[in-house]
């Protein structure tokens, strides 16, 4: 006789929230058997490569393809002059610009598409690339915005009016040839006057470079267009499929029911996959010229050169407070470089994302945040690295300033930050700068954080290791980076956040077969953050039928329902929340159906984790898997037979996790070189539905931002060169310089999100940038140091040593 479980047994059986279940995902992606872009071969299928600028500024002023079409195995090579009379030499940008798909007349940045050669094979491709003779007239280059806002050159000729006029740009009007917009939030004139009052100012220019998150998979796709049957058929590397989708038909033409977008496994996308790039439109075409599908894939230095770069925020602070240190205004003026399009992924009122979260943790009364987005010879994008929105950024941003303001105070930085968190019961909190954070226990984390350091045991080894260092008995310092950030994440309410006109909600629909196992299909796509595991635990709990019966399907635009798709740390809060609502549905259903079963009313049941038992007897139950079979085998009065249900969840608010950092770091004042002793990072993501799966993203996210602050940099020189275009001088990271992380967490859950759970993918990018770099600037705070630029690779660090006179 089988033995009856117990509640907790049978809660354990379901693998739902809360439990470490392995990734489901692994099993295919360990034994090379995932299927990306690249693994896609179909019938017939030809290969596109692009012939590039290797000018950031010129003239184009003519273009040969003979010689590439006499190469044999070429079939065809497409310039803007083939595109134009199908109105697609332009592309439109998520930002509200408009971007050249191949170059018309002029080219903007070095790596910018100019010719489309199609051909047997990818070699016979590159080779064609070669013989592809275009004559460029040189133009001067613009590379710093603040210069391009001062300059006579005009980057964009397209955007002039008549006689030298400057019409409005998509966010309003424009300063300069230049500008492309000015986003303007909070109280100018009342922070200035906080300003002006108080007893002490902190000022400092804060750059935050340009880099670049350099998936491991490259961007691509392929195009098969069935002229036969009028279908397009795109598989890509694409973070949103089905916006992908309402745009390829928007911009082609092609009704949108004959357009299927399919994302097959997709190796990193960090918000590099989200754009809308040239090498998409042009394989699309292709494909509709020669009949047969086409296939795009970049190479790495075409993914590091031109596809979206993250930050390039020339970010000018002041920052004010009392001299006990209560903090009482902020001030932000922004420059954003943006590069030679707007093709940043912002929500339409947001063009410079959600960078007014830059008050962080602290109540602070008074703010203002102004940003000016500049066109400069660069490569497009802005919506990279754990996406954020910049949030990034903000972050970057505030737990700088904040720690500037400690040594105008002369006052420890942990304890600044202590007397400005907001308060627990401050929640939900109203910022300066017109956020609603749902909720926050800062204190709790912060105290937690501090203890599990030994905060103070480690301040005092810094003041021995000063001293000794002055004595001549070390060449080490040592630095005690701090972060507490605040998040915004899960974009979020229809009402204020939409891309392109799409109002971003998302949405869950589930089908329970009949022998009580499930498929669920939603509006977003994994790039390895492990999705079909944890939304499958999500539903294993609400509807009480085990994650191991549950599939989890996404990416395939004919299957899945309309979602806005994965960035920002947005699948959780919004993908995961029309889960929850969808499962809710079946359980409402199954209530119903249980009822009936047991001849009860429908009120006189309850869920119980994977059964509905009649109330008071819980002897008297039907299990979810007999429901599942009941809705398909037995007639019952007013319900329709079946199970299934869908859920489109348009968020309240956003999501505001947060976290409490330390990293502990030597450094070698003769070498610059780094050592990371310790780091320590605390999460609060509210609801934790899978701690494993939220260890290995902070993980990844921690990594990603030691890349960032300690060396990862996409430059220019002044010719408008990328001097960082392969992995020899752009820096990855490996277990080499990877230290031992050390996680821990709290839990406050989100008010208004069902489950109460909150985003945690780009929580430690965002985190972790800040921590690092006021670790290196930390350890040369006892010499009178204020700030330094990232990345802090060890040549800055030395030279920083240098000029603060540390080498003798
Ligand atoms: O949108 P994206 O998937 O990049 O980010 P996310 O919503 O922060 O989720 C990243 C991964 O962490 C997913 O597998 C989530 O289900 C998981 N997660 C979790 O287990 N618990 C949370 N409170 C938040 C995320």
């Amino acid at each position: 006789m089988n033995k009856e479980l117990t509640r907790e047994e049978r809660t354990d059986a379901l693998g739902g929230m809360g439990c470490k279940r392995k990734r489901v995902e692994d099993a295919r992606f360990t034994q090379g058997k995932g299927n990306y872009v690249d693994d896609i071969k179909l019938p017939g299928m030809l290969h596109g490569d692009f012939v590039r600028s290797p000018y950031a500024h010129a003239k184009v002023v003519s273009i040969n393809t003979d010689a590439a079409m006499a190469l044999d195995g070429v079939v065809a090579v497409l310039t803007a002059a083939d595109l134009a009379p199908l109105g697609l030499h332009w592309m439109p940008t998520l930002a509200g610009d408009k971007q050249m798909v191949l170059a018309d007349g002029k080219v903007l940045f070095q790596g910018q598409e100019v010719a489309y050669v199609v051909a047997k094979d990818r070699y016979i491709a590159a080779d064609a690339v070669e013989l592809v003779e275009v004559e460029y007239e040189e133009l001067p280059v613009l590379t710093d915005p603040f210069a391009a806002m001062e300059s006579d050159v005009v980057l964009r000729e397209d955007l002039m009016g008549e006689g030298g006029a400057l019409p409005d740009g998509a966010h309003g009007p424009r300063k300069h040839h230049n500008h492309i917009f000015t986003w303007e939030v909070g109280e100018k004139e009342a922070t200035q006057q906080v300003l002006d009052e108080a007893d002490v100012v902190a000022e400092e220019m804060v750059y935050y470079h340009r880099t670049h998150p350099c998936p491991l998979e490259t961007c691509g796709c392929v195009a098969s267009m069935d002229k036969v049957n009028g279908k397009l058929t795109l598989h890509g590397t694409f973070q949103a499929p089905h916006a992908i989708r309402t745009v390829v038909s928007l911009i082609s033409g092609i009704e949108e029911h004959n357009i299927r977008v399919i994302s097959p496994d997709i190796g990193g996308g960090f918000g590099n996959k989200v754009g809308a790039y040239p090498g998409y439109v042009c394989s699309v075409v292709a494909s509709i010229v020669t009949g047969v599908p086409v296939k795009w894939v970049e190479d790495r230095m075409e993914n590091l050169m031109t596809t979206a770069f993250a930050r390039d925020y020339h970010m000018h602070g002041k920052i004010s407070a009392t001299k006990e240190g209560k903090i009482t205004g902020l001030w932000c003026h922004t420059t954003a470089d943006h590069g030679g399009f707007d093709a940043c992924a912002d929500p339409t009122k947001f063009p410079a994302g959600f960078m007014n979260i830059c008050t962080g943790s602290y109540d602070i009364p008074t703010a203002y945040l102004a940003v000016d987005g500049v066109y400069t010879n660069k490569a497009p994008g802005g919506v990279s690295y754990r996406c954020s929105f910049r949030v990034t950024e903000a972050a970057y941003f505030i737990e700088r300033m904040v720690e500037i303001l400690a040594i105008e105070l002369n006052m420890d930085a942990a304890e600044l930050r202590r007397i400005n968190f907001i308060k627990k019961d401050q929640f939900p909190y109203q910022s300066a700068l017109g956020w609603e954070y749902d909720s926050g226990d800062y204190h709790t984390a912060w105290d937690k954080a501090l203890k599990a350091v030994d905060y103070d045991g480690l301040r005092a080894e810094q003041a021995q290791r000063v001293e000794d260092f002055k004595a001549g008995k070390t060449r080490k310092l040592m630095g005690i980076g701090l972060t507490h950030f605040t998040e915004i994440v899960g974009a979020g309410p229809v009402k204020n956040c939409d891309i392109l006109g799409l109002g971003m909600f998302d949405s869950c629909e589930i089908r329970i077969h009949p022998t009580g196992s499930a498929i669920a299909r939603l509006g977003t796509i994994s790039q390895g953050q492990g999705h079909a595991t944890t939304f499958a635990q999500i539903l294993a709990t609400e509807i009480g039928l085990p994650a191991d019966s549950i599939t989890i399907e996404e990416g395939d635009t004919d299957t899945a329902p309309y979602g806005l798709g994965t960035y920002g740390s947005r699948s959780t809060p919004v993908a995961g929340a029309a889960t929850a609502m969808a499962g809710r549905k079946i359980r409402a259903k199954a209530q119903m159906i249980a009822a009936y079963l047991l001849e009860v009313h429908d009120d006189d049941v309850e869920f119980d984790v994977d059964r509905f038992v009649v109330k008071g007897a819980p002897e008297k139950f039907k299990t979810m898997k007999e429901i599942a079979f009941a809705a398909y085998n037995q007639a019952i009065p007013g319900i329709e037979p079946g199970l299934e249900a869908v859920s489109y969840y348009d968020p309240p608010n956003m999501t505001y996790p947060f976290g409490a950092y330390v990293c502990v770091m030597d450094i070698d004042v003769d070498t610059g070189v780094t050592d990371i002793r310790r780091f320590y990072a605390l999460d609060d993501c509210g609801t934790r539905i899978n701690p494993m799966i939220i260890e290995g993203q902070v993980h990844g996210g921690l990594t990603e931002a030691l890349a960032v602050a300690l060396g990862q940099e996409i430059a220019y020189d002044d010719m408008g060169n990328v001097k960082t275009g392969t992995l020899m001088d752009f820096f990855l990271p490996t277990a080499w310089e990877v230290p031992n992380y050390e996680t821990d967490h709290t839990v406050t859950p989100s008010p208004h999100h069902p489950i109460g759970a909150k985003g945690v993918g780009e929580s430690p990018h965002v985190g972790g940038v800040p921590c690092f770099s006021n670790a290196v600037n930390d350890a040369f705070r006892a010499f009178g140091l204020r700030h330094t630029h990232m990345p802090h690779d060890h040549w800055r660090i030395w030279k920083t040593a240098n000029e603060l006179g540390l080498h003798g």
